[in-house]
């Protein structure tokens, strides 16, 4: 009886203490199951089945593959997880004069002087970095630098700290949402369109005259507020992250040319590619030869990891070697394809990451043993000490096991709050509601 009782006890501590190492990925996969169930199996791989890989970038430029709402499920997610104003958000405008107004004005706040960028960028470092050190999450340790970078480029002034804590305050219930890791708080997003509103005579540029101030309190929001802040800290953190677990590389960007942290920045993007997924939905009839063709009205869901990873020798392995060679022969689109409104800041972004990244080396040594994927839940654990100080092993080998453990809990949590977001999302059907009575929805 005794041995029986040991047997189990053994066989459960057994389970419970490698639980970090098989229930996180278990988990994922559930979750990937569970959205791929409630968004219904309307969408077309690519690539897949139907577009094999090397017609990926061909079927993504096709003038026909431009829909980026109307008519797929998977936007009323998108929307939800975008809200306030996702109908105003230029990612999600669909192309007519209202989206051409708006990213004019876009191009319009993003064109700086390339001198300029680097300047208010080390500005924005020198502010937000001061007193950071020891343990930090690199997304939360350079969110306040784009958020008053984003606020510059926007106004033209330095960032005021009421506004700053509004814009993070907004954009990491956005990202946070997400990633399933917390649901949506619509309050603290709200707080920062009211405060926009009140600001829109000081915009640096005229904004569209045929937008109310709601809208365009939203387009601000939604571009500059939400996308840009989001997407530079989640890509800065892939970037400091990588610098933080190669040595090697960290050493020589300190010191090397601009050349080769644009190979480095590069290759963080090939293997984290910040879009998993970037749906488009086909206005028309896409021709594949032989008789076979992509209707109208299907969703396209193009799978930026996998276009990354293919044609390449160990994609899986970090090499910023790869991009001596012209990288337009690449499997390589971090900023989307240039035939189908790619991004806007593909020329700014790496830029004022490059110089960002010089500002951090320069205060800092980096050591991180945490999980890095692609979609960083963790947000990036790492410790941060004067240069080319080592740091305390024990402090590593605490923090590999934190994140491990951390990860157990993380992904339950993303599979409870995902699954009641996608349901929520569908109850609330904002992108289709708003196309079905285009009337009741001018804000
Ligand atoms: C490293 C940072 C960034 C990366 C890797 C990135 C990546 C991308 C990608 C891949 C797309 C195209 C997605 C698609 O085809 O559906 C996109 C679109 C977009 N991005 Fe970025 N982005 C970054 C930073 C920014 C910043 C700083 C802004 C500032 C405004 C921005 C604003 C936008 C907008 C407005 C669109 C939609 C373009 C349109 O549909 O006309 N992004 N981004």
């Amino acid at each position: 009886m005794l041995t029986i009782g040991l047997i189990i006890l053994t066989l459960a501590s057994a389970v419970l203490v490698s639980l970090p190492w098989w229930l996180p990925a278990r988990v994922v996969a559930l979750r990937v199951r569970v959205f791929n169930r409630v968004s219904g199996d309307e969408s077309i791989p690519v690539p897949g089945d139907l577009v094999d890989i090397d017609r990926f970038k061909e079927v993504y430029s096709h003038p026909a593959a431009n829909g980026r709402s109307k008519g797929a499920a998977l936007s009323d997610l998108f929307w939800y997880w975008l809200a306030p104003g996702p109908e105003m958000h230029q990612e999600h405008l669909e192309a007519g004069e209202r989206y051409d107004a708006v990213a004019g004005a876009t191009r319009g706040l993003l064109a700086v002087p390339r001198t300029e960028a680097e300047e208010l960028t080390r500005r924005c470092a020198a502010r937000t970095l001061a007193g950071a050190g020891g343990l930090v999450r690199l997304r939360d340790l350079t969110m306040p630098l784009w958020a008053e970078f984003s606020y510059e480029l926007v106004f033209a002034e330095p960032c005021p700290r009421e506004a700053r804590d509004l814009i993070v305050g907004n954009a990491n219930d956005v990202v946070t949402s997400l990633k399933c890791t917390g649901l949506r708080h619509m309050e603290r997003r709200h707080r920062l369109t009211r405060y926009l509103l009140g600001r829109l005579s000081r915009v640096r540029i005229p904004l569209p005259g045929g937008l109310t101030p709601r809208e365009q309190a939203f387009y601000l929001q939604g571009a500059f507020f939400n996308t840009a802040v989001v997407q530079m800290s989640e890509a800065m953190a892939h970037l400091l992250m990588v610098l933080a677990q190669h040595p090697g590389v960290q050493e020589r960007a300190r010191t090397a040319d601009d050349r080769y942290l644009d190979h480095v920045i590069s290759e963080t993007l090939r293997l984290y590619p910040l879009f998993g997924i970037a749906h488009r939905i086909t206005t028309g009839e896409i021709p594949l030869g032989e008789g076979a063709a992509i209707p109208a009205g299907s969703v396209l869901c193009f799978n930026y990891p996998e276009f990354h990873r293919a044609g390449f020798e160990e994609p899986g392995h970090f090499d910023p070697g790869r991009f001596e060679r012209p990288a337009k022969d690449l499997n390589h689109i971090p900023f989307g394809v240039a035939a189908n409104r790619p991004c806007p800041a593909w020329r700014l972004a790496p830029i004022a990451m490059r110089v960002a990244a010089r500002e951090i080396l320069h205060r800092y040594a980096l050591h991180s043993s945490a999980a890095h994927t692609r979609s960083l839940p963790n947000r990036g654990p790492c410790l941060l000490t004067p240069p080319h100080e080592s740091p305390p092993r024990a402090a590593l080998v605490l923090m590999r096991v934190r994140d491990r453990w951390e990860d157990v809990w993380r992904s339950l949590v993303q599979l409870v709050l995902g699954t009641y977001m996608v349901w929520d999302a569908r109850r609330q059907r904002l992108c289709e509601r708003h196309f079905d009575h285009p009337a009741e929805n001018r804000t």
